[in-house]
């Protein structure tokens, strides 16, 4: 314990200014005074944490500790604790803050000097550490508990006292089942030769993919597999390191490269996965900046909002895509305080498109970085496949003049090589200093392997084709259009959006769930429910994406099928949740058509009209036209 406690010493600038005395008697200190919501039989003198939980003297004072206060806040996260008080969620409650209780919040794990980092985990987790003791739970909570949480007392009984696993593994699955959000996987099979076509756990058994997010089928383009056949047979499976330690090579520069030409930034950074660019960026960001706070759309992605807890930052959340709500938020914080605005362009589940120019003037206004996930939208929108920024200037890109336009003020743009680009891995784009600050300072990119050269090659090759050719996307999205229109004219309900998601309302869970089995089991239609808690209780649905290979009769199929099981299991349809009043979008009286991203003369829509002539089949005609052009490219 001595060793370890020189070597903390040594390393930490907090515990360097704690005396040895000062130290131990924070480990054998009374806890702070009782707290007034402890129950009567609390016997130890207990206090509310700043997570919600109680905590002992010495985690009272770790958290001001620059590396343990980080490790606290990452271990409450993981505990599913909030990581603050909770009128620190609120931006009214930021303002009443000390400035000692803000610094309190403020977590270092991610820093840039790994070893002490590593250090002082090992050091103070290989000892003994004092478990603050738990509270008494009185038998009928005790009761309560075992249904609703995991509560090592309930499976201490186990075998001879000792913790149950299998039991707490148990209890979770239960609470899995019973909220009805236990995942069921598909086995599912793509065929790359085939596509969209895929084969279930047996190779006989064949079914169309309609919920792939493989957007453009660039998972089998003919140019991306040659170049990872090439990178494969030249540089073998696997990248053999980090970045750091012989995993950093020209298939990384040449795609970090590429990234950041595609986003017309300086310098781009790629993680093992966007999930990770995310949750990595925001972390470190997060963390690092003195009291930053981090502005959260309310259908922000798991990545984002697990990257937000990492950082130990303050999270104020405003209402989904709603621009004076956040701006409310904004000017209610210190103009001084670093801030992060986290959003996303195209948003998976509902299709919802970010306003992306307005979330630039409000950053501009009130001294916030802008974040933007462009996960769905990049290979898909723009000139250049670069995203929804790019999309909303489109002439300009078009004509290779990024400056002033809304891709040039975002700060940083995230996306993704794993769907329309068809390969896996994510990424960062931005100027110079913030990519070398993420590559210098946060973990998920730091210790994790490259991604494997044949895979960067291969993204690489995918990004540079849907670069120079828009053919994919514009198929795509006139796909997207012919089946949105097929289901509409058969009541089916389509939450109305601007992009190529096809979100089909159920509005309960074991219905989506059954109206997909049968599609599966008597079509042979994979298109995947989606349930709690990826979407709201009550707001089940199906999630239909298009590709350029969906052409007619594949749609003709889909469309019979669905119409066909609506009435089979008594789905509403569009009209009856318009006698209701209408249900997030669908069947709202007097609501006003959605307007899609892509217009008719950015699809060709309106040239075909000229040139083929209008009236009924011209959508066909130039969907066939525009597949022929798709097929030679
Ligand atoms: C909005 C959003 N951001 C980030 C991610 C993570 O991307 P990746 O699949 O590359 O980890 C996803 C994945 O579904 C997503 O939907």
């Amino acid at each position: 314990m001595d060793a370890a406690l020189r070597q903390s010493k040594a390393m930490c600038p907090f515990m360097k200014k704690a005396t040895a005395a000062g130290l131990r008697a924070m480990t054998t200190a009374a806890r702070p005074a009782v707290a007034a919501s402890a129950p009567a039989s609390a016997t130890t003198a207990v206090a509310p944490s700043p997570c919600g939980g109680t905590i002992s003297k010495l985690q009272v004072l770790a958290r001001r500790c620059p590396v343990m206060g980080k490790a606290l806040a990452v271990q409450s996260a993981r505990l599913g604790h909030a990581g603050f008080p909770a009128g620190v969620a609120s931006v009214a409650g930021y303002s009443t803050l000390s400035g000692q209780q803000r610094k309190s919040g403020k977590a270092k794990l991610h820093t840039g000097r790994p070893r002490e980092a590593q250090a002082v985990e090992g050091s103070l987790f290989r000892d003994k550490v004092q478990l603050p003791p738990r509270l008494p739970v009185k038998p009928q909570q005790q009761h309560k508990h075992a249904a609703t949480t995991a509560n090592p007392a309930t499976h201490a009984a186990g075998r001879g006292g000792k913790f149950d696993y299998e039991g707490f593994y148990s209890t979770e699955l239960d609470k899995k089942h019973k909220d009805k959000s236990y995942r069921y996987f598909n086995n599912i099979n793509r065929l790359a030769k085939e596509f969209p076509r895929a084969h279930m756990a047996s190779k006989e058994e064949r079914v169309t993919v309609w919920c792939a997010n493989d957007y453009l089928g660039m998972g089998r383009n003919p140019h991306v597999l040659q170049t990872m056949h090439e990178t494969l047979d030249e540089y073998g499976a696997g990248a053999g390191g980090t970045r750091n330690i012989s995993g950093h090579n020209r298939h990384a520069v040449e795609l970090e490269h590429t990234i950041a030409r595609l986003h017309a930034k300086d310098a781009a950074l790629v993680f093992s996965s966007c999930y990770v660019a995310n949750d990595a960026t925001l972390a470190t960001l997060g963390s690092k900046m003195p009291d930053c706070v981090i502005l959260s759309d309310s259908l922000n992605h798991a990545s984002m909002i697990q990257g937000i807890r990492h950082s130990g930052a303050q999270k104020v959340i405003f209402r989904h895509n709603d621009v004076a709500d956040l701006e409310a938020k904004l000017a209610a914080l210190p103009l001084h305080v670093p801030k992060i605005i986290a959003f996303e362009s195209v948003y998976s589940m509902c299709g919802s498109i970010g306003p992306i120019a307005e979330i630039c003037d409000l950053a501009e206004r009130y001294g916030a970085l802008t974040f933007l996930d462009e996960v769905h939208a990049v290979g898909m929108y723009g000139p250049h496949g670069a995203g929804v920024a790019e999309h909303l200037d489109f002439a300009a890109h078009a004509a290779g003049q990024p400056r002033g336009t809304v891709v040039d003020r975002v700060d940083i743009i995230t996306g993704t090589l794993g769907k329309a680009y068809g390969c896996v891995g994510g990424y960062i784009a931005g100027s110079h200093q913030l990519i070398d600050t993420v590559r210098s300072l946060a973990p998920g990119f730091i210790f994790t392997t490259s991604l494997p050269p044949a895979v960067m090659a291969g993204a690489r090759a995918a990004i540079e084709y849907q670069m120079a050719y828009g053919g994919d996307r514009r198929l795509q999205q006139l796909h997207t259009r012919a089946v949105k229109e097929a289901l509409g004219a058969r009541d089916i309900p389509v939450l109305p959006n601007p992009s190529h998601i096809i979100p089909v309302l159920v509005g309960n869970a074991a219905l989506a769930k059954a109206a997909s089995d049968r599609l599966l089991r008597d079509h042979q239609i994979y298109v995947q429910s989606i349930n709690y808690p990826t979407v709201p209780v009550g707001q089940e649905r199906l999630r239909i994406t298009p590709t350029p290979g969906h052409t007619k009769r594949y749609r003709d199929d889909l469309v019979a099928a669905v119409d066909e099981i609506w009435t089979e299991l008594g789905i509403k349809r569009t009209s009856a949740w318009a006698a209701e009043g209408g249900f997030i979008g669908v069947g709202e009286p007097g609501a006003e058509a959605v307007q899609p991203l892509w217009t008719d003369v950015q699809l060709g829509i309106e040239e075909a009209v000229g040139r083929l002539g209008g009236g009924e089949g011209v959508t066909e005609r130039l969907l066939a036209e525009e597949a022929a052009a798709a097929a030679s490219a």
